[in-house]
């Protein structure tokens, strides 16, 4: 690391990139982004804009730059991987974007390679810093929800375009699938950060679009939680709404109703024939900003986890665990809805 500022570049200036970008941008007297790579000049060269960066478009020559202190890996899934596997060997600290890897195998060799590199690794597992969650986290951590009975979640959005489109979104490739690995790291995180381990489950994926898509559109999946409470996770990318969030906490004593969609957010439930409930304060409805800026905090957070010398918030371990439960998951889908222990 230089001196004064942590040196970064963007591997992967696709659809999600400017929300890293922004991110970085916040925090100029501790990092600046130095290099941008893509192999779409267009991507790279709309990045740029940003910043004064120089432009790669082989991402093993950006690896091998020694000037370069930390890469932020937002490539398609199945690179993350191999990809993660030469940064790490460079010793460069490295950001990756959910899910980490492909596979639970491939997520603790890049877990286990980063620890003995010594570098600094981060997850950019967004719904940690997701406003909403974290307030939620507070409310069940009071108790007044009682013991936690059923947590529901949801994840709708409408991939169609992107389903259909010539990049990696519908194509198996070695990705491991669709709606399940895309969506599934930010769900799963969600549920091992407040109720802790699932113990078992089964799942069921269907496919809509079928024309130019391998891969599944739609899943659910059901099971028990390690706490006792069950779950069930639904995933949509065939859903005319915007991509967006809900979970549901029942609990014996109260229930909480969070959902990005709805004017307010976050509601309390504590009374059987209390149709308001009670609006958590301090949360406003923010549907655009809701992933936005989830995603510059977590951005902000781990280049202060570098410069601060200090283990990352989302703790890596736990995104390895939510690819092993999707890996679980898709087997449990793939042989006839087997129940499956994790
Ligand atoms: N945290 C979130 O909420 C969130 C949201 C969207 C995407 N993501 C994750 O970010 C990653 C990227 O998603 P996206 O939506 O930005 O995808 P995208 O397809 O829009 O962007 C990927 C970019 O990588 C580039 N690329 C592909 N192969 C390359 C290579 N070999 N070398 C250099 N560049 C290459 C593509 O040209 C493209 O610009 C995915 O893993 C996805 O899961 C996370």
């Amino acid at each position: 690391m230089s001196a004064n500022k942590l040196r970064v570049a963007i591997l992967g200036a696709g659809l999600i990139a400017p929300n890293h970008a922004a991110g970085f941008q916040e925090v100029p007297d501790l990092a600046q982004v130095v290099g941008i790579c893509d192999i779409n000049r267009e991507n790279a060269d709309n990045l740029a804009t940003l910043f004064d960066a120089k432009i790669y478009s082989d991402y093993r020559e950006l690896i091998a730059d020694p000037d370069i202190d930390l890469i932020d890996v937002l490539l398609p899934h199945h690179l993350h991987y191999p990809v993660a596997m030469e940064i790490i060997a460079t010793k460069k600290h490295l950001l990756l974007e959910k899910p980490m890897a492909v596979t639970y195998r491939q997520s603790m060799e890049i877990f286990e390679s980063a620890k003995k590199a010594g570098i600094h690794f981060g997850v950019a597992e967004n719904t940690r810093y997701i406003r909403a969650y974290v307030e939620a986290e507070k409310i069940i951590k009071t108790g007044k929800l009682g013991d936690i009975t059923l947590v529901r979640t949801f994840l709708p959005a409408n991939e169609r375009i992107r389903l259909s489109s010539d990049d990696f979104w519908g194509k198996r490739l070695d990705q491991g699938g669709g709606a399940l690995i895309d969506s599934g790291p930010h769900t799963f995180y969600l549920l091992k950060w407040l109720f802790g381990e699932i113990r078992e489950l089964v799942a069921f994926t269907s496919q809509l679009y079928k024309v130019d898509s391998e891969v599944e559109d739609n899943a659910d999946v059901r099971g028990k939680l390690a706490c006792g409470a069950d779950f069930l996770s639904s995933f949509t990318f065939t859903a005319e709404v915007p991509h967006s969030e809900r979970l549901e906490v029942y609990g014996t004593t109260g229930s909480l109703i969070v959902d990005q969609l709805v004017n307010p957010p976050v509601r309390l439930y504590t009374e059987p024939v209390d149709f308001d409930g009670t609006q958590v304060e301090g949360l406003e409805y923010d549907p655009m900003g809701w992933h936005y800026f989830s995603i510059v905090e977590e951005v902000k957070d781990f280049v202060r986890t570098v410069v601060e010398n200090r283990p990352p918030t989302v703790d890596p371990l736990d995104c390895c665990y939510v690819v092993k439960v999707i890996e679980k998951a898709y087997n449990s889908a793939r042989n006839g809805n087997k129940l499956v222990t994790i």
